[in-house]
Parts: structure tokens; C-alpha cells; sequence
């Protein structure tokens, strides 16, 4: 599928769930959400269908997201059949990794070939100061886990001043240790974690003042990171600026909420319904194409416009 700017969009996100065990103030509000009734969220079966449907308009890259993608119920069942569809070339998780150690091998199993894991410091107490959850020890067994059951692993930490921007060293000394890449992301202002965005903040710039890092080329021309490597390293360092550098003009991809609404762009608040006309019985497929035309050019961060909905709705 082509959108109105002849971008080439082949790359679902699908949110599972809006629910998280963690409270990263960056993601989430911090009151807690109120759960949405059973009628509210699209059944494993509409997942499947919708992502079957987005697959035969041109699809081939599926990625599950959150919340916490792991907590939804019976997650392995939509996984095992999402992984038979041949035409999902690359079919990938983002996790907080809480749950990871259980679910590792049967994600791979299952045909998970890559999980994306959310992890913003190797401190336990700063884990739990981020998150507002006492989970570093099992997320690391979780990281471990993935990496022994095969799976391809990144680590995304979100960079924030007065945060984690003393760990920047020790984050990069992970692709020297395990083969794995590791994301530094900006943080975006995003629905209502605009306040602590403002504050903590801090350019990918400060990650290249670390020393011997050197660009590398990247495997996929829409992913979000412009790559390094340190040299002798196992992995890549990657940097995902999304604030000082937008990728937008590489952008190729959709998103599904947990009640059924395709967005178009992770930073605008129109969205159109599927989950209605689905159960109506109605034809999506016309749905799907106008979803792919109504894509924006291009993010207006700088110009404070952005979602009124939060991460964990929207998975990322
Ligand atoms: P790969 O397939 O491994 O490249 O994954 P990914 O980077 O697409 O997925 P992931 O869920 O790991 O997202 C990484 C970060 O990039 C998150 O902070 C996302 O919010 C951000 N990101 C992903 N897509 C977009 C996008 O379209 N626009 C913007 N502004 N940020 C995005
Ligand atoms: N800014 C930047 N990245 C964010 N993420 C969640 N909220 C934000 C934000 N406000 C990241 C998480 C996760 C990925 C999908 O999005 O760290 O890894
Ligand atoms: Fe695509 Fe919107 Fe993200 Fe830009 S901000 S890369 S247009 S989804």
C-alpha cells in the first residue's frame, strides 16, 4: 500500500492491551487506568482477523504491543496463529519483559522472531523509582531467557535527563557483553506525560559524546535508529531521535489500538474505527485504505502538537 507522500506502508503495530504491571511516567498515567469492559477490546479472534485482512492489503511486518502485550489472556493462542501467516515476513514483540522468562521459548515456538524489550537503567532501585514496580531482577532473567532461547533482542532506554543520563556508558557496555542492540530513545511529549517529557528531556546528542562509536549502516531503511557499533562490540547502539532528527519521511507503518481504531500517526489524535463496521459484518479493506491516506506528512512535536492519548494505548 502506498500512502498520499508514495511512502510504501508495510508495518502494523498492533496494541493488545492498554493495561500495564508498570507506571513509567513517561508512558502511562500515573493515576492508574480504569479497565476497559470485555465489550470495549477486540476479541483474540478480531485481532486475528484484522491483522489477516491489514496482511492481504500488503502488510508483511506485524509487531504486538501494549501496555504490556503478555498480560492479555490467552496471548500465546493470537500469537501461534498470527505466526502461521506466511505472508508476515517479520513478526516481532514489544515488552516490558516482566513475564519473559516464562514466555521466552514459547514465543519463539510460537514463531516471535525478534522481541523489542523497554529498559531504562540497570539499577534495581532506579528501576523501581522509573517504573514504580519492584521487577529489574525478573526483567533481567527475562532478557537472559530470550537471549537463550534464540530470539532476536534490542533493549530501547528511553534517555532522560537527571534520569539515566549517568548510565549512558553502562547501557553501551550491553552490546560489547550480549548480541544484542541497544536503543536510546528521545523522549516525545505524549498525551499526558507532556510535563515530564518537558522536563527530563535530553538529546541523542549525548549519547555520541560517548567515545568510539561508529556509524554503521542500517539493515532497514524504516527503522526508526540510526545505527553505531563500538568497536569488538557484539551489537549495535542505536539512536532513535524522533525530536532532533524525525524519521518521518521513512515512515511505513499503522497502528491498531485494543478497541479496534487504525492510526494513521503515532502523534495525532485521528484515528478511525474498525472495530464497529467489523462487527457490523461490514467490508474493512476500503477502511484500511483510507487509513493509509489520511497519514500526515510528518510530525508536529516542535510545534507542541501531538496525541492526547497516552503511549500505553497506542503501544509506541
Ligand atoms: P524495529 O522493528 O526493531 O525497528 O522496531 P521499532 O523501533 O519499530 O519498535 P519499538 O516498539 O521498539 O519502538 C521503538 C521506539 O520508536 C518507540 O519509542 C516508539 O515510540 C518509537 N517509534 C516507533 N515508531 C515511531 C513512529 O512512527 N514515530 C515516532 N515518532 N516514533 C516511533
Ligand atoms: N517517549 C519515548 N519513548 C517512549 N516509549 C514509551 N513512551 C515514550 C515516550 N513518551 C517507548 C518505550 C517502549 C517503546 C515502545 O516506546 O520505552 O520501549
Ligand atoms: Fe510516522 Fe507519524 Fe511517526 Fe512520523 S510521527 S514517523 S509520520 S507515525
Amino acid at each position: 500500500m502506498k500512502d498520499k507522500f508514495q511512502r510504501e506502508i508495510n508495518y502494523l503495530r498492533v496494541s493488545i492491551t492498554d493495561l500495564c504491571n508498570f507506571r513509567c511516567g513517561y508512558c502511562m498515567p500515573q493515576e492508574g487506568l480504569v479497565a476497559k469492559s470485555r465489550q470495549e477490546i477486540l476479541t483474540l479472534e478480531e485481532i486475528y482477523y484484522l491483522v489477516h485482512t491489514f496482511v492481504e492489503k500488503g502488510i508483511n511486518k506485524v509487531r504486538l504491543t501494549g501496555g504490556e502485550p503478555l498480560l492479555r489472556k490467552n496471548v500465546l493462542a493470537l500469537i501461534e496463529s498470527l505466526g502461521k501467516i506466511e505472508k508476515i515476513k517479520d513478526f516481532a514483540l514489544t515488552s516490558n519483559g516482566y513475564l519473559l522468562k516464562d514466555y521466552a521459548q514459547d514465543l519463539k515456538a510460537a514463531g516471535i522472531q525478534r522481541v523489542n524489550l523497554s529498559l531504562d537503567t540497570l539499577n534495581a532501585q532506579k528501576f523501581e523509582k522509573i517504573t514504580h514496580y519492584d521487577g529489574f531482577d525478573k526483567v533481567w532473567q527475562g532478557l537472559e531467557e530470550a537471549l537463550n532461547v534464540g530470539l532476536g533482542v534490542k533493549i530501547n532506554a528511553v534517555l532522560m535527563k537527571g534520569i539515566n543520563d549517568d548510565e549512558i556508558g553502562d547501557l553501551i557496555q550491553l552490546t560489547k557483553d550480549y548480541p544484542l542492540d541497544l536503543r536510546f530513545i528521545e523522549l516525545m511529549p505524549i498525551g499526558q506525560t507532556q510535563d515530564f517529557a518537558q522536563k527530563h528531556f535530553l538529546s541523542c546528542d549525548e549519547v555520541l559524546k560517548f567515545d568510539g562509536l561508529l556509524e554503521v549502516e542500517r539493515d532497514d531503511p524504516h527503522s526508526p535508529a540510526q545505527l553505531y557499533r563500538l568497536e569488538g562490540a557484539q551489537g549495535r547502539v542505536g539512536l532513535i531521535r524522533p525530536i532532533s532528527q524525525h524519521f518521518c519521511q521513512a515512515c511505513n507503518r499503522l497502528r491498531l489500538t485494543s478497541d479496534g481504531k487504525v492510526k494513521p500517526c503515532l502523534h495525532s489524535d485521528s484515528s478511525l474505527d474498525l472495530m464497529t463496521p467489523l462487527r457490523k459484518g461490514e467490508d474493512i479493506r476500503p477502511l484500511i485504505d483510507r487509513a493509509t491516506q489520511a497519514k500526515p506528512e510528518r510530525h508536529h512535536l516542535l510545534e507542541r502538537q501531538t496525541s492526547q492519548e497516552s503511549m500505553n494505548r497506542i503501544g509506541g
